[in-house]
């Protein structure tokens, strides 16, 4: 049975890929190594089976025994270990959740319900490397994906609404805790509904505008009844890093673009974090190659994957169905507001969701963990 090694197993990403593994039977097929980052020697997760201690996660030695490593650990623990993996000679597999590796020529970005034939055809040629994608990019190819395998999309402009989870689990209660000064703050004028609303408002603004360093930390500024149209680093061309990856990682998934044959789809947009808790929410519009009509767009886009879910474009459906609220926690990935745009009959616009924890981390690295397993 394989030998594989787990780690990051508890942070945010980890502990969810580890009740995905358990509600999908994962474990039996396997044989888990865990380890640990700060408890080397302490007991492993009640999913051990005959390796029961935490190895430790810096041991190139105890890593050197696994078939295959799977880490959540982020992205320098990946810069760390690594290498002095490989350069001890290890030619295990490696799945990894950061974004470190994802654009190297030897790795690939796994999405196997959109892209296994890229998968398998570098599985063929030796390839060692699976790295999960952008949550953004990942929800959205797992969406809308049947458009780009259809080779209709000339472009495709894309407005984000992106979760404070994204940030990692200290951003979703820093998100939590603003919420809550604010209320506090206006709680006893909330409760007297004789209040005047711009004298609330007026509390409010105040109270966003002189927050506590500590009630900023993770995001830098108010995100609690606010929004922050920056994600990632500022690549110095106008462009955010999360803008960036959309086109990069897009076309890499699909297997196209720089070091593909295919020419890579234009992909930009702007990229915002706004106070929903898991669940990245994105706005689309695409030009594309030809005139086809929304009931036909429709259709191949509801009968590319099992997970995808069409969502009438009607106010009813689209408030049941097309939130995050609605989305969170399952691997439903909505699609609505499909329509054709007035620029014309090749521009199509789509709303889109994702819980940006299962389909944009988790699920695509269990997934591929499988497929080594098959
Ligand atoms: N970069 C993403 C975000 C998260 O900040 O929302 C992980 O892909």
């Amino acid at each position: 049975m394989a030998l594989v090694g787990l780690v990051g197993w508890r942070g945010m990403v980890g502990s969810v890929l580890m009740d995905r593994m358990a509600a999908e039977n994962d474990f039996a097929h396997f044989e888990p190594l865990f380890f640990s980052t700060s408890n080397a020697g302490g007991q492993a997760p009640a999913q051990a089976k005959n390796e029961t201690k935490l190895q430790d996660a810096f041991d190139i030695d105890a890593l050197k025994r696994c078939d295959i490593v799977l880490t959540c650990q982020g992205g320098d623990y990946t810069s760390e270990v690594f290498p002095k993996l490989r350069a001890a000679g290890w030619n295990g597999h490696w799945i990894d959740a950061a974004s470190t590796l994802r654009m190297k020529d030897d790795a690939v970005i796994v999405l196997d319900p959109v892209n296994l034939p890229v998968i398998k055809d570098s599985l063929a040629k030796g390839g060692r490397n699976w790295i999960g994608g952008n949550c953004t990019v990942s929800c959205m190819l797992m969406g809308v994906g049947a458009l780009y395998k259809a080779g209709l999309v000339e472009w495709m402009s894309t407005q984000t609404y992106q979760a404070a989870s994204g940030g990692g689990a200290q951003h979703m209660r820093e998100l939590l805790t603003q919420f809550g000064t604010l209320n506090a703050e206006v709680k006893a004028l909330l409760d007297d509904p004789k209040s005047a609303i711009l004298e609330i408002d007026r509390k409010v603004i105040a109270k966003q505008r002189s927050l506590s360093a500590a009630e900023t930390a993770n995001f830098g500024v108010p995100l609690g009844g606010s929004l922050i149209p920056w994600i990632d680093k500022d690549l110095g061309n106008g462009m955010s890093r999360e803008e960036w990856k959309g086109m990069a990682e897009t076309n890499k998934i699909l297997g196209q673009g720089e070091g593909f044959g295919a020419a890579a789809v234009p992909v930009d947009g702007f990229c915002v974090r706004v106070g929903a808790m898991r669940c990245h929410s994105q706005a689309l519009t695409f030009k594309l190659k030809k005139d086809v009509p929304v009931a036909d767009l429709e259709a191949m886009i509801a009968a590319d994957n099992e997970w995808v879910k069409v969502v009438p474009n009607t106010r009813e459906a689209t408030m049941q169905d097309l939130t995050p609220v609605a989305t969170t926690g399952t691997l439903t990935i909505p699609v609505g507001r499909i329509r054709k745009m007035a620029m014309g009959p090749e521009y199509v616009g789509a709303f889109t969701i994702g819980d940006q924890l299962l389909w944009g981390a988790a699920e695509p690295l269990r997934r591929m963990l499988r497929i080594l397993l098959e």
